[in-house]
Parts: C-alpha cells; structure tokens; sequence
C-alpha cells in the first residue's frame, strides 16, 4: 500500500512537471517566419493616404497601392521568398489589426512611439522624420510662430497620430480637428475647411511639389522630440524571428543605398500618377 502511494505522488509530480515543461515550450516557440513560409504570403497592413509612404495608383486599369513602404515590403517578401499581400486600413486601426492576427507587419509611416512600443514590436528604423504645417497656398505668411499663430485656428491632424499629439502640445489655443485619413484632410484644407494641417516634411513637401498652387509649407516651425523621429515596421512583440528577417532587409537596403533610391522612385511614381 505505501509502495503504490509513492508512486501515484511520483506519477502526479511528474504529470505536473510535464505540464509546466509544454507551457513554456509553448511560449518560447516563434513560428513567425515559417508561418509567412508555409501560406507563401506575407501580409502587410497599411494607410494608403499618405504618399510617398503609400499611396493608390491605377495601373493597366487597375488600382493598386504603391510607395516608399511597399517597396520595402516588397523586399522583405523577397527574402522570405513569399508573394506580398497589402492590405489597406485606416491608420488608426492598424496596431489592432496587427495584434488581432489579420495581418503580419504594419508599414505605415508609423513612429515606434513609447505607447506603442507596449502593444507591439518593432523593428530598427528605416527613416527619421521632421513635422510640419501645410497651409493653403499664399497664406503661409499669416503662420510664423507655431505657439501662437494658431488661436482659433482649426488644425487637421490624422486620429492617433504623433501629428496629433505634436499640434496639441505646441499649437497653443488652436482648433485641433482629428480625422482618419490624411487625404480627406487635405482636401478640406483645399476647401477652407481647416485652416492648416499638421503632417511630416516628406509628406508636406510632396504636396507642394505636386500641387504648388493648391499648398504651401508655413514658416511656422514644430519641434519633433527624440522620440518622435523613427519610422519602423510593426510586428506583434512575439515575432522575433521575424523581426531579425527585417531588420537584416533594411540593413541591406541602407548599406547598397537602395533605400535612398527608392524614396525618389516613390516620389516620381506619385508625381507621375496624381
Ligand atoms: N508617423 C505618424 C505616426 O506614426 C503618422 C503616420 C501616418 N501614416 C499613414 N500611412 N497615414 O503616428
């Protein structure tokens, strides 16, 4: 009888130990990479409202969305030897998509802020970037001082965004308006809807140069904190093995210098196809 009393306590902490030895091989298994490999396809998440970033073209009768992200997107997908799927959302929902599994990276011009760096992961940076104020055009000179040329003014900023934190803090007295799609905000812009709209020099710059009678930047200067600055790729926390992938990717693509080209491709593509 004590035998056999000795051996169930001794089966019973072995079963117990089995147990805690499957969970946490469990949480140490990342199946990032070979999951991309095994469906052959790597997903993106995106905001196509914000070229040279992102943006939709009509190509061959088509729609398709193009830019400086997908680019990279498109290397990253290379390298897994996997076909790339984007798909297009709105910039506020896109850290949600990605922690709920519908996609498998986020490229969206997007800072790795310190309240997102808690919900997901992110990879080295691939660009740094500036903000700024665009105006209608001929009416940059009413905006000189960004604490104070603003009162009463309505400010367009994309919901979420590190725009939008940036015109609260600096603009002091403005209208702050947030809306989900950095296209509709220009357009209201355009409209005398709003009277600014707050978004990033790349961005800002290529409004001008494509539509210089409709836009021009503001002397009006805003700061971009540190931490503020980077662009990165979003992955869930989890995928590291997929995050070593894109961090050798934008290692590469520093190093040859193509990612230099491929803004400018980017930047010629929209101005091709406004
Ligand atoms: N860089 C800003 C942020 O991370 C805005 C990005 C907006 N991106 C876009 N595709 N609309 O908050």
């Amino acid at each position: 009888m004590k035998g056999k009393k000795k051996i169930y306590i001794v089966l019973a902490f072995l079963a117990v130990f089995c147990l805690v030895l499957t969970a946490c091989g469990k949480k140490d298994t990342d199946n990032s990479v070979q999951e991309i490999k095994d469906k052959k396809t790597l997903v993106v998440g995106t905001s196509a409202d914000y070229a040279p970033f992102e943006f939709p073209i009509v190509k061959d009768g088509k729609k398709q969305i193009v830019g400086y992200d997908i680019m990279i997107a498109q290397k990253i997908a290379d390298k897994l030897g996997v076909k790339l799927k984007i798909v297009n959302t709105e910039f506020p929902s896109l850290v949600s998509e990605l922690k709920d599994n519908k996609v498998d990276m986020v490229m969206a011009g997007m800072v790795s802020t310190k309240a997102r760096k808690k919900q997901v992961g992110f990879s080295d940076s691939y660009f740094k970037i500036k903000n700024q104020v665009l105006v209608k055009k001929g009416e940059a000179n009413k905006y000189k001082k960004a604490d104070t040329d603003f009162k009463n003014k309505s400010v367009g900023v994309q919901q979420t965004t590190t725009q939008e934190t940036i015109a609260k803090d600096q603009m002091k007295g403005a209208n702050v308006v947030s809306e989900s799609k950095v296209t509709a905000l220009t357009t209201e812009l355009k409209k005398d809807k709003l009277d600014a709209v707050v978004v990033e020099n790349t961005v800002a710059d290529n409004y001008v140069k494509n539509f210089p009678n409709d836009y021009e930047i503001a002397p009006a200067k805003l700061q971009t904190p540190k931490d503020l600055e980077n662009i990165n790729v979003a992955t869930r926390k989890s995928d590291k093995k997929l995050i070593t992938q894109v961090n050798k990717v934008i290692a590469q693509l520093k190093k040859s210098g193509e990612l230099d080209k491929m803004l400018q491709k980017a930047q010629t593509l929209q101005a091709e196809n406004k």
